[in-house]
């Protein structure tokens, strides 16, 4: 797997798929009694997770830090997507070992999709840990600390239809101070039949616009620049103040029912709305959802970043269909052409890629290759299969492509990939673009880096400008992962 994580600009791109990243709690001092350690894996939003319990424990006596040997509680954010995921954070619990001995009183907790996926089983398998807390049970914590401080180990993962800490203010773990992450909806109905995340984060629910709206408004407030709206699938993105239930507003749409209904186009016209120098960009979309109106919303409105996460998963109708995805090649194709109809060819589209699913053949996985092409991503997320317990894939299918078949096709599309990144970057040189500065760039000191609409990296010299600020960037060179130029203010 390290492989597709070739560059670090790759990585650090803000897709809210799961990386290998793991981000860590900084240090804060206002003068709490205890300190809470949290190490955050997974997509992105477990890391927007991570900020709304920060701002739990907060309210309940305890200031951040960055070392774990300093917390009187440490928790552990987890992801369950791969296997690999999970061993991750097997690993680190093992490593917490030789400090719970030294520091018995020490609290620690897995919180997120492993909590949700094994339960009481992760206290038994990991004798370390004194708390599991599932994602929609956040609002328990601090009680489930104190009863683990007074020695009973506590368990809550129930899943909630309702839950969406719309009341909680995050706080800004890993902020830059420019860009932030919104979530506007949580959980997922669609049963891909890979994927975990259905069982591990329950039933899918939109949050109120309005204090969506109200969150962009105070961060743009206080000087960010840019929101990211969250959700496993936003196109689904469904409200109205009669009654927040999908199910429910389906059925009586059906029967022809007048409702007020706020869709996610309406949804980001609205957060466009706060300020044209309020960038804001999504994620993700799925293929089956993406409307034209979304695209039409997205063409009136300049903040509106000219970026789409659209995962394919696979090229193959077949495939697509043994994975649940509910669309074909020909309608992936038919929405890849409606963006480019409507945005145009500088509108950047990225993937996500499954090699080796159950009973692909090569032809199969040729056809993935030829997707690819068709499409020419900016840039892709790609991975082996990796069986889930649980999904619909593990109970009705065999894992049957074996490891080094699986292998050898994710790096035909790794390869393939960086082919076509590079001829996208190369298309750039010579534009100007407005660039959001984000900060310093990590190689030099004397270079800013920041992003485009498309969300390609760019670099450039430092001069007199900082981060916060938008600049025009003439590109005059590039990589498969980064764009560089020089500001033509
Ligand atoms: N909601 C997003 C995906 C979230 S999970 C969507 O529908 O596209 C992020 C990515 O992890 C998925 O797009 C998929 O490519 C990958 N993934 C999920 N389950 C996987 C599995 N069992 N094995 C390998 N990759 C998987
Ligand atoms: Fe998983 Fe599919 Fe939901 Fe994405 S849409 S989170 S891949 S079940
Ligand atoms: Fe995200 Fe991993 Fe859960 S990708 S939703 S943290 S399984």
């Amino acid at each position: 797997m390290d492989q597709i994580i070739q560059d670090i600009d790759i990585v650090d791109r803000n897709s809210q798929e799961a990386m290998e990243t793991v981000k860590t709690s900084k240090e804060e001092n206002t003068g709490k009694t205890k300190k809470l350690y949290i190490e955050s894996y997974g997509c992105q939003m477990n890391f927007a997770d991570s900020e709304i319990v920060t701002s739990i424990m907060k309210e309940n006596g305890y200031d951040t830090t960055s070392e774990f040997e300093n917390a009187d509680v440490v928790f552990l954010n987890t992801c369950s997507i791969r296997e690999k995921a999970e061993q991750t954070v097997r690993n680190r619990l093992n490593q917490f070992n030789a400090i719970k001995k030294r520091k018995p009183e020490m609290t620690i907790g897995v919180l997120g999709c492993m909590a949700e996926r094994l339960k009481e089983k992760l206290l038994e398998e990991e004798k370390i840990v004194d708390v599991v807390v599932g994602p929609d049970a956040y609002r328990d914590l601090p009680q489930l600390v104190d009863s683990a401080e007074e020695g009973l180990k506590a368990v809550n993962t129930f899943l909630s239809r309702e839950e969406t800490y719309a009341d909680i203010s995050p706080v800004r773990l890993n902020s830059n101070g420019v860009t932030a992450f919104i979530s506007i909806m949580r959980g997922c109905d669609n049963m891909c039949s890979f994927c975990v995340v259905p069982f591990t984060r329950g039933r899918e629910r939109s949050r109120d616009p309005h204090s969506i709206v109200r969150e962009a408004q105070d961060l743009f407030d206080q000087g960010y620049k840019e929101v990211t709206l969250l959700g496993q699938n936003v196109d689904s993105y469904k409200w109205s103040p009669e009654e927040n239930n999908k199910a429910w507003l389906e059925k009586k749409e059906k029967k022809g029912q007048e409702v007020e209904i706020i869709n996610f186009a309406n949804l980001i016209e609205m957060v466009a709305k706060i300020s044209p120098d309020l960038r804001v960009r999504f994620s993700t979309s799925h293929p089956k959802d993406i409307t034209d109106e979304v695209l039409h919303t997205m063409k009136k409105y300049e903040n509106i970043c000219k970026y789409i996460h659209l995962p394919a998963q696979s090229g193959n109708s077949r495939v697509l269909d043994l994975m649940n995805r509910t669309y074909t090649r020909e309608w992936y194709i038919n929405r890849v052409d409606a963006i480019r109809d409507i945005l145009g060819e500088e509108c950047g589209i990225s993937s996500d890629m499954i090699a080796g699913f159950c009973t692909e053949t090569e032809e199969e996985h040729q056809e993935t290759l030829t997707l690819m092409d068709y499409v020419q991503y900016d840039f892709s997320y790609m991975f082996f299969y990796s069986e889930r317990p649980g999904t619909l894939a593990a109970k009705k299918f065999e894992d049957d492509i074996p490891l080094e078949v699986k292998k050898r096709r994710l790096q035909e599309i790794i390869n393939k990939q960086q082919g076509i990144s590079l001829e996208r970057n190369k298309l750039d040189v010579g534009q100007v673009q407005r660039v959001l500065i984000e900060g310093v760039s990590k190689r030099s000191d004397e270079h800013l880096q920041g992003r485009n609409s498309a969300n390609k990296v760019v670099i450039f010299p430092r001069e007199q400008y900082q981060k916060g600020d938008y600049v025009n960037v003439k590109i005059e060179d590039c990589t498969a992962a980064t764009l560089f130029g020089t500001a033509v203010q």
